[in-house]
């Protein structure tokens, strides 16, 4: 229980330093340019939460500009693109822009020997040189409706959680039912504010998706891993597709017969520039953030969590940059690999520093101390939420040392690639078919065993060093008991005899059904995977799935409390992968004591960067010549040609490829990442730090138009000067 004395002695101090506050607060806000504002908003529900401070802030659209389910409105221009990104379209033709390492995938699955579209990027010359992508889809929202009160109505305050779980299961299928989906739709049902409220979202799936353009690779990713999670950033991060339709206008298949969709809406591109303290609004869908994060939980992450997997990961990384460095061969095989890993390993450091810096746990115990003041103070309150907070401690203390397991696991035992690839299979094995090889013949290209012995003999370590006993699995105990605790005599015998030492080793054991049958009992790859996965079945899920199922319904109440508790606060839910809007301002920042950055980023600092000793910064020819002729046409300001720049938008994973647009609803950039400084931004938002990094739409259009000459491109779009 909390300590009465201390809480209100906290609370008075905070009390009694308030007027002085007062006088530094109206400082700040007279002459503080920045008015960045927290939050991920519903474009349904605009006029009531947030659309006064944006046309404050500069915006000119109506809501009904913004979201319509009557008329074309701006979302209608806005893509769901593949599972996982954002994209907008700009042309009466279907034409989309989306990040370069949202299409990475594409571009490089039609990149061979012959056509190096990485290299030397891709520019379709007319509509039948347009690569089809089987997969891809474009995801419309139609519509979005709060069902809350059809989802709770059977819910009673009587019910176990387990019986409220299935009335609302069962109220979702009946929700989505009950429309009926047309063909190419779905309908989706998602919890919003842990569950306190539901929304249904109509969605419209394209799934002919064409690849238009991509610049080089040394464009699209300039800066990469380097610059990654960076400001100031020199990126050209996008691509460009097309989506098409049957002639009726309607989604199909792929099918050369099909034409370029017409969308209900597209956005006009303004190139008219932009200004520091200038309107600016992000569309899209971010996946994931926890604002209502406990102050437990975020110092479990910061402390525990993202340290252990950054350890691990940085050991990963550099066993595959020793090779890479080595070895050009390697270099190109583990190069997506290594920016996967390295992706998320840099963003935890930059969360946990951000959050240490922020003093976010602070913020969150001072939310809670808030909050149980206010809960003692109403007798109600008490009796329901008294005891919550404690309850969500002993939570995730209990949780711990599962999470700590299971997490360990992930990064070191399922990074063996041998060890993943040899599970991947199981399914398939027996009876040996040819999608099996063609599945490993797609592994083996990029696989290298010097690697990954290496990281085998790394990741037995780390996880026997970092996890108690009670969690290694049967075969690790087993074989290091026989290689009397050596991991290297273990990973010796197991790269030597493993069948999955080489696709030859593979095939040839695959060719004969008997001694493919015998894989499961023979393979040392497939016993440890097994093993793994007998003992998190048996030691790990099971208690870890309770927990987090206890977490997610004491969150659903909490969550509750707060909304009900500080009534005069608009909330925002925490991104669910879901269509939002975020916006703020053209603006800088200072990341530390004397340093400030400008918000905006030039071709003259790509030419400062270039450096042919360094991967990374390798400015193409075609780049280099049209900067020197300053071959800028429309597209310069001041003399040089914009390159990226920041805002204090607030986003997050998912927002990649997100149209950013201005005060008239025009396509001002394409978000693709945050500041070092803001990556803490999904659990502690600070207006001061937090920025998200656009590409100006006026460089992507240059280097479409100007260095690579694909005016086909930007001839079909509006253009505004
Ligand atoms: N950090 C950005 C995001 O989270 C960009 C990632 C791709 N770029 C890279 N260098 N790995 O998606
Ligand atoms: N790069 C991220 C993505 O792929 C978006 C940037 C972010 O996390 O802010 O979604």
């Amino acid at each position: 229980m909390q300590n009465h004395s201390i809480v209100n002695h906290l609370f008075n101090c905070k009390y009694m330093s308030r007027y002085r506050l007062t006088a530094v607060f109206l400082f700040v806000v007279m002459f503080s340019p920045v008015r960045a504002d927290e939050g991920m908003w519903i474009p349904l529900l605009l006029e009531q939460t947030r659309y006064r401070q944006m046309k404050e802030l500069g915006l000119k659209l109506s809501p009904e500009d913004i979201y319509s389910i009557n008329h074309a409105s701006l979302k209608d221009a806005v893509v769901l693109f593949g599972g996982g990104c954002s994209g907008v379209v700009v042309s009466a033709q279907g034409l989309l822009f989306t990040n370069y390492h949202c299409g990475y995938g594409q571009v490089q699955s039609h990149s061979s020997l012959e056509h190096d579209y990485l290299t030397d990027g891709f520019w379709a010359q007319s509509a039948g040189d347009e690569l089809p992508n089987p997969g891809l889809t474009a995801t419309f929202l139609e519509r979005m409706e709060d069902v809350t009160a059809e989802v709770l109505q059977r819910i009673t305050s009587g019910m176990t959680e387990r019986q409220r779980n299935d009335s609302i299961a069962a109220a979702v299928a009946r929700i989505v039912k009950a429309r009926q989906p047309a063909k190419h739709h779905r309908v989706d049902v998602k919890p919003l504010f842990g569950g306190n409220q539901y929304f249904m979202y109509v969605y419209e799936i394209f799934s002919d998706v064409r690849l238009v353009g991509a610049p080089p690779t040394a464009i699209g990713k300039f800066g990469g891993d380097t610059d990654n999670w960076i400001w100031p950033r020199h990126t050209g991060d996008f691509s460009i597709f097309r989506i098409y339709a049957d002639k009726n206008n309607q989604p199909a298949a792929y099918s050369p017969d099909n034409v370029p969709y017409q969308p209900r809406k597209y956005a006009p591109v303004s190139i008219a520039g932009i200004r520091e303290g200038d309107f600016t609004m992000v569309y899209g869908y971010p996946a994931a953030t926890d604002e209502f994060i406990t102050s437990y939980e975020l110092d479990y992450l910061i402390r525990q969590n993202y340290p252990l997997r950054v350890a691990l990961r940085t050991e990963r990384l550099e066993i595959m940059e020793r090779y890479m460095q080595a070895d050009a061969a390697t270099r190109i095989q583990y190069a997506a690999k290594h920016a996967g890993v390295s992706n998320a390993w840099k963003k935890w450091q930059g969360v946990i520093h951000g959050v240490q810096r922020a003093d976010g746990v602070k913020q969150k115990i001072a939310r809670e101390t808030a909050f149980s003041q206010q809960i003692a103070d109403n007798p109600q309150w008490s009796r329901d939420y008294g005891l919550l907070l404690e309850k969500m401690k002993n939570n995730v203390e209990a949780a711990a040392l599962l999470q700590q397991a299971s997490a360990c696991y992930a990064e070191s035992i399922t990074s063996i690639e041998l060890v993943k690839f040899a599970g991947s299979l199981l399914t398939d094995i027996p009876p040996p078919n040819q999608d099996l090889l063609k599945k490993a013949s797609g592994f083996y290209k990029d696989f290298s065993l010097a690697v990954d012995k290496d990281i085998f003999v790394a990741m037995m370590k780390a996880y026997l060093a970092n996890i108690p006993e009670a969690y290694h699995f049967e075969e690790m105990k087993a074989q290091l008991k026989r290689h009397k605790g050596s991991v290297e005599k273990w990973a010796d015998e197991v790269y030597a005899k493993s069948v999955f030492r080489s696709y030859q080793a593979l095939e040839k054991v695959l060719a004969n059904p008997k001694s493919a049958n015998k894989l499961i009992q023979k393979e040392p790859m497939i016993a440890i995977y097994l093993s793994g996965q007998a003992m998190l079945n048996e030691r790990v899920y099971p208690s870890l799935r309770r927990l987090s199922q206890e977490h997610d319904s004491l969150s659903r109440v909490y969550i509750a409390a707060q909304l009900q508790a500080d009534k005069e606060r608009i909330f925002y839910p925490n991104a669910n992968h879901t269509m939002r809007i975020s916006f703020g301002q053209t603006v800088g920042y200072s990341p530390s004591d004397a340093v400030t950055y400008q918000p905006f980023t030039t071709l003259e600092g790509i030419m400062e960067k270039d450096n042919p000793d360094i991967y990374d910064y390798r400015v193409p020819q075609a780049l280099k010549q049209a900067a020197e002729q300053k071959n800028f046409g429309q597209y310069a300001a001041n003399g040089m040609v914009p390159v990226c720049f920041i805002a204090s938008n607030h986003t997050s994973g998912g927002n990649s490829g997100s149209p950013v647009f201005n005060g008239n609803g025009e396509l001002i950039g394409l978000n693709f990442d945050r500041n070092w400084e803001g990556t803490m931004s999904d659990v502690v938002y600070d207006a001061e730090q937090c920025r998200n990094i656009i590409a100006d739409i006026r460089y992507i259009l240059f280097i479409v138009d100007k260095v690579y000459g694909a005016q086909r491109i930007v001839g079909e779009m509006e253009v505004r000067e």
